[in-house]
């Protein structure tokens, strides 16, 4: 029963089979037969690949079509449909590559053990390096003078700052260190003494400021900002080595 399914499987294929031309090194290392018989069996459409000349459809690097896989260098190759005539049987072959068996054939090929081809798209992470417009030796003075009160800026007043207050280098070793330093004036306790030139409100005049006000405009944040830029992160989440 099941042989005969085969059997008639097989009859059918052969004769509305299609061509797939691909690069002759593939073929020499068996993707064809990696790839063709498994599309065959569960569509029961034969594909025959052929290195070159005419055919109704072309994988490769240069193939005018989306695209199916990448090698190990990230070439990628692509699938084109090149017969209108074969165009339906095509699309089901595109469409089985893209789907998890015809993705499973594709990175199961392993002819000496070794996987090689990805059917992931690499993702380039682009870094994309901050800018610090800021004077950074005005900054310097700045900081030293309006936050060295409290903070330990660096080694200028290593002795100074209040003891709980985070250092500028532990702050600067935090993920969002420039957008906790370019709003630093809207987290607490800065609110209660800070006033910004044309940002913050006039202090509650009921409610008297115990400390010495800290006043400074946008530019000078910046100028901070683009100071603290050039400190060394203090590492904060190096694990404790014991023996
Ligand atoms: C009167 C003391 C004082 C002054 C002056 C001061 N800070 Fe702070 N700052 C603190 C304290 C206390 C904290 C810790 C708050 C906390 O962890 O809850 C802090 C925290 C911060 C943080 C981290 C904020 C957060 O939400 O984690 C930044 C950034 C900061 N300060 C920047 C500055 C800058 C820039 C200046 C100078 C322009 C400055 N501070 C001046 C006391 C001060």
């Amino acid at each position: 029963m099941l042989l005969a399914l085969i059997l008639s499987s097989a009859a059918l294929a052969q004769d509305e089979g299609l061509t797939l031309r691909m690069p002759a090194g593939l073929i020499e290392q068996g993707f064809d037969k990696q790839l063709l018989p498994r599309f065959g069996f569960k569509h029961r459409i034969r594909v025959t690949a052929v290195p070159d000349g005419e055919a109704d459809m072309a994988l490769g690097i240069d193939a005018d079509g989306p695209f199916v896989f990448r090698d190990a260098d990230g070439a990628e190759f692509n699938l084109a449909i090149e017969s209108e005539a074969a165009r339906d049987q095509a699309e089901t072959f595109r469409e089985w590559l893209a789907s998890g068996p015809g993705k499973a054939a594709i990175e199961g090929f392993a002819p000496d053990g070794e996987q090689l081809f990805f059917t992931e798209i690499i993702v380039v992470e682009v870094e994309v390096e901050e800018v610090f417009e800021g004077d950074e030796a005005r900054g310097s003075d700045l900081a030293l003078l309006h936050c060295g009160r409290c903070h330990v800026v660096d080694e200028r007043n290593r002795m100074g700052g209040i003891g709980s207050t985070p250092s500028f280098a532990a702050l600067r070793g935090r993920g969002n260190w420039s957008d906790l330093f370019r709003a630093f004036y809207t987290h607490n306790p800065h609110p209660s003494f800070t006033q910004v030139d044309g940002v913050t409100q006039p202090f509650d005049p009921n409610k008297a400021v115990h400390i010495a006000p800290v006043e400074i405009t946008l530019d000078e944040v910046e100028a901070i900002t683009a100071f603290v830029a050039t400190i060394t992160p203090k590492d904060l989440g190096r694990p404790v080595q014991s023996n």
